[in-house]
């Protein structure tokens, strides 16, 4: 398993590997902005080459729990190995700079989330409907060919795209369940496309609780993603890789959905009483049966599920 001892900076390793000599990276623009702090641009510089990144960092003054997180974030993804569906670490700098910065792989075309968006928002352009459904067509399973032609006239993803996207996540995390991580905020948002559109999970490392048998772990405090969380992490704060696949469900209706935020019409503070009262999202009307079936699978006691979709 997977070894997230924290450690305070000051005993922190001094042969570190993975820290970057700051004065080899450019920090440039800012690429998004989350309730921990900043995502920004850059580019490391080497003797061959500018190796563009993305660099992670704290608000100013951030909170000893903050830096604690933080810290351990970045232990998290110094001990899982490599894998082509998770964001790479590149390295970090915990000792040059005031505050520590995590040095990720730059996925150039952003956030699934967005790029969904986009592509929904060229697709009904101009368009007077709402975000809700796509448009009439079985955008996930039967190709229609006008739509096909459609999504390479607009340079949007065609439907075997985004079922390649769903692919590539679930080997991304089959492989983290197989490492004992479990992820607590696999959504469309934490998800990057890079430029081929190969498909990298990110934010991995917030997993804050990495148990030897996949046994439940507690949190406290915190801002819940309430429409991506499984009953039982909202109810009693239960993270394990069985609630991640319930999130994956989640997110492959927000693919098939082309952005939508699950829930549609549905109040927060009304979604928990749903939810326990057996209720569940439709099937958007151009979700073939096939996809909605694992939309509604919620869980899987050998986290077989991932596989599954692996050789849709
Ligand atoms: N936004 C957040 N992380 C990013 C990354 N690694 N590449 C591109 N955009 C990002």
């Amino acid at each position: 398993a997977v070894n997230y001892t924290i450690t305070e900076p000051s005993v922190r390793e001094q042969d570190d590997e993975w820290e970057i000599q700051i004065e080899k990276l450019i920090i440039k623009d800012v690429l998004g902005e989350g309730a921990f702090g900043v995502v920004r641009r850059g580019c490391i510089i080497t003797e061959n080459e500018n190796v563009e990144v993305a660099i992670k960092m704290l608000r100013d003054n951030p909170t000893q729990d903050e830096l604690k997180q933080f810290y351990q974030e970045i232990d998290i993804m110094k001990s899982v190995p490599p894998h082509p569906h998770l964001v790479s670490l590149i390295g970090c700098i915990t000792r040059a700079n005031k505050w520590p910065l995590l040095v990720v792989e730059y996925c150039s075309k952003g956030d699934l989330q967005s790029y969904l968006r986009s592509a929904w928002d060229k697709l009904t352009n101009p368009s007077v409907f709402g975000r809700v459904e796509v448009p009439n067509t079985k955008y996930a399973s039967n190709i229609l060919y006008d739509l096909q032609a459609v999504c390479i006239e607009k340079n949007i993803p065609q439907p075997k795209d985004l079922i390649s996207f769903a692919r590539q996540i679930a080997l991304g995390m089959e492989y983290l369940s197989s490492l004992k991580v479990i992820h607590r905020d696999l959504a469309a948002r934490n998800v990057l496309v890079c430029e081929n559109n190969a498909i990298k999970i990110s934010d991995f490392g917030l997993s804050r609780d990495v148990y030897h048998n996949n046994v439940y772990c507690k949190t406290t405090g915190g801002k819940v993603p309430i429409r991506w969380l499984a009953l039982e992490s909202v109810t009693h704060q239960i993270y394990t890789t069985q609630s991640d696949v319930w999130s994956f469900g989640i997110l492959l209706w927000e693919i098939v959905t082309l952005g939508s935020t699950p829930y549609p019409g549905v109040a927060t503070e009304d979604l928990l009483l749903l939810l326990k009262g057996g209720y569940r999202m439709e099937r958007p009307s151009n979700c073939s049966d096939e996809m909605y079936v694992l939309i509604q699978l919620e869980r899987n006691e050998k986290g077989a599920f991932f596989s599954q979709i692996i050789y849709l």
